[in-house]
């Protein structure tokens, strides 16, 4: 590699860490993504100029394709459905980062193989593999063509320790003799791997591991990097892992959990979109109409909004933007609760409320919200359960004790806005619903919130 060469790459890598940087606050993130990209588009250009190009047909086809893919992808996605778009480009990351071995493998000549080559070839394969089969199995599940539940079965721990100890043995083999047949072999157990550590996972715990697969993606990448010695590869790739890993351990922070216990699997099997009236075991809860709620919000100095999954559901945020500047011309105070995993995937709730252009000065945090809620007249709980789910805080027995919550409960009065009493993700009862300051509105919540703002002109 020239200076000039390596000059931009070290460029491309500088432009990578400051898109990273910007991608910190929601305000600078567009601008983030377009330096990142600017980075990635400068990495591409040098190795394409400086590596011997064998086909420039097949790259322009190969631009083209993705290109046109990514971004039909990219438009016709919903906000939803974004959680599954990301496994699937994890999925093809890692299948692009074994690819690139696999490449090399066959290009050198095993007797000329030189034993890092092995080592690195080996672990791009086997991450790279692990990374497209489990992504998939994440995807799946996310976009309901397998079952959303934990799929267990006996002896699983076992039947992964035995697959590890296969692809160790292999690799020891491939790495000291290397002919083609361990290569594969690691290969092969890696996509199996991949599938068994996903299957048992909850499909509602798939954003965490979406993002440790993400993390994985990018420790494939880095080693293709060391394979075909690319320094922006070994770079970027570095830069996913970590970033990925980071997220990971943040999600699993916000909802008390050990990424142990998240990969371990069997937590969180309800599945609440689909989910139909339930019985409330025979508990009284107030029933509320949109004209009630117009009424509480509308005599009300201090309004807070939580946000949760239903309202991504529901599409609801357009409305709820709408009954907010209502709100605020009758001179109430309206500010948004969000918690740190309300919805199914990191930053889900500030997305959605930005595409509805809710300033960003009026969401708060769980820190900066919870001593405000003594003083609020009317939490407004739009298709939140779990984050709001006070034995979180107060029943040492309940499977969620420990996720930090919003202490909506000590609001002066609560209106949950959601279509049943069904459970949240976490498949639990919640408490908040029958307490003698919360009024239950069944509704969907985007029909729900442009009922209250046409009963808020009578009030
Ligand atoms: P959930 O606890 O899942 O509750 C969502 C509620 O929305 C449901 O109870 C559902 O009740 C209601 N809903 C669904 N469709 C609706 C619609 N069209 N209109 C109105 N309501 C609707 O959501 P949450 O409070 O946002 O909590 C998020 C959960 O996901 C947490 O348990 C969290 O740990 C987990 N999780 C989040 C993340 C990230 S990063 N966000 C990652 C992993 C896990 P009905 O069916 O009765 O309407």
């Amino acid at each position: 590699m020239n200076s000039a060469t390596a000059l931009l790459y070290l460029s491309s890598a500088v432009l990578f860490i400051y898109g990273l940087k910007l991608l910190s606050s929601p305000r600078s993130a567009r601008r983030g993504n377009l330096i990142a990209g600017a980075g990635m588009l400068l990495a591409v250009v040098v190795t394409l100029v400086d590596g011997d190009i064998v086909d420039w047909w097949a790259v322009v086809v190969g631009i083209a394709v993705g290109g046109l893919l990514g971004g039909v992808a990219a438009i016709r996605v919903k906000m939803t459905e974004m959680p599954q778009m990301v496994a699937a480009f994890n999925g093809f990351g890692g299948a692009a980062s074994a690819l690139v071995a696999a490449s090399e493998f066959v290009r050198i000549d095993g007797d000329l193989l030189e034993i890092e080559t092995a080592v690195t070839i080996l672990l791009s394969l086997l991450i790279g593999a692990v990374t497209f089969s489990g992504s998939f199995i994440a995807f799946g599940k996310l976009q309901g063509l397998i079952t959303g539940r934990p799929i267990t079965y006996p002896g699983r721990q076992a039947v992964n320790a035995v697959l590890l100890a296969v692809i160790v043995g292999f690799s020891a083999w491939g790495i000291i003799d290397p002919v083609a047949l361990p290569f594969w072999v690691v290969v092969g157990v890696a996509l199996l791997l991949g599938i068994l550590m996903v299957i048992p996972i909850g499909g509602a715990d798939m954003p965490v591991v979406i993002s440790l697969l993400n993390s994985f993606s990018g420790l494939a990448a880095s080693a293709a990097g060391f394979v075909i010695e690319n320094t922006a590869l070994i770079i970027g790739g570095a830069l996913v892992g970590a970033a990925g890993f980071i997220l990971t351990m943040l999600m699993c922070d916000a909802m008390n959990r050990s990424l142990w216990n998240v990969i371990v699997g069997g937590f969180g099997g309800a599945d609440s979109t689909g989910a139909g009236p339930q019985s409330a075991e025979g508990k009284p809860v107030k029933s509320a109409t949109a004209a009630d709620v117009a009424i509480a919000l509308g005599y009300a100095t201090k309004v807070v909004i939580v946000p949760g999954y239903g309202l991504a559901v529901a599409q609801a945020q357009h409305a709820c933007a709408k009954l907010a500047k209502e709100l605020e011309e009758r001179g109430v105070d309206v500010t948004y609760a969000i918690h740190p995993v309300a919805g199914r995937m990191p930053g889900h709730m500030n997305v959605l409320l930005a595409e509805a252009d809710v300033p960003y000065d009026k969401l708060r945090d769980l820190e900066q919200s919870n001593p405000e809620f003594p003083r609020t007249d009317v939490s407004l709980i739009l298709g939140a359960n779990d984050v709001v789910n006070p034995s979180a805080r107060d029943d040492a027995t309940s499977p969620i004790y420990g996720m930090p919550i919003l202490d909506v409960d000590r609001s002066a009065n609560v209106v949950v806005v959601k279509r049943s009493l069904s459970p949240g993700f976490a498949g639990i009862d919640n408490p908040l619903f029958y307490e003698d300051n919360t009024m239950m509105f069944f509704a969907d919540a985007k029909k729900a919130l442009e009922d209250v703002v046409s009963a808020l002109a009578d009030v």
